[in-house]
């Protein structure tokens, strides 16, 4: 063998064995969380044009339409869980205060435990303050 050439061997092995942790490392960590990515994204896709990221509804259609501020204690009493869920099922479609407000009924795209994880979403962003 030889002695010369062995270290740099072992570097590199070493190297490669740690990439390879790494790699498990990450895959171990987004196994941990796959529903709270996923649950992100879907928030983002579907709610959060209107919404917003955190919920306050500071968005141009959220401005239009008066969308209320989803981290506040009032939002947070003022719906069951259950309303909140017919409204992601069944879509919101009123004229209040003058104001017309608009949400799409999501019941042929989101699957029952999309719906209830939304509605944790939405439980969660109250939670914040
Ligand atoms: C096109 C805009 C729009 C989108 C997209 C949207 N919403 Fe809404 N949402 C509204 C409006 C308007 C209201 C009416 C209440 C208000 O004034 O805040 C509302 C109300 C709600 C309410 C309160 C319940 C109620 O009866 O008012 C919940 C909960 C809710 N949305 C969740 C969601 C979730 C979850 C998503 C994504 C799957 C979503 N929304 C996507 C516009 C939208």
């Amino acid at each position: 063998m030889n002695h010369t050439h062995h270290p740099r061997i072992v570097i590199w092995l070493s190297a490669l064995a740690l990439a390879f942790a790494g790699v498990l490392f990450a895959g171990g960590a987004a196994h941990a969380q796959p529903k709270d990515k996923k649950l992100d994204r879907l928030w983002k896709a579907k709610c959060s044009s209107c919404h917003g990221m955190d919920g306050k509804g500071d968005t141009e259609k959220g401005k239009k339409m008066a969308i209320e501020d989803m981290t506040s204690p009032e939002f947070q009493k003022k719906y069951t869980d259950e309303q909140m869920k017919k409204a992601i099922l069944e879509g919101v479609k009123e004229v209040r205060d003058g104001v017309k407000k608009e949400m799409d009924p999501l019941k042929d795209e989101l699957k029952p435990d999309q719906v209830d994880a939304l509605v944790g979403y939405v439980r969660s962003l109250g939670a914040q303050k």
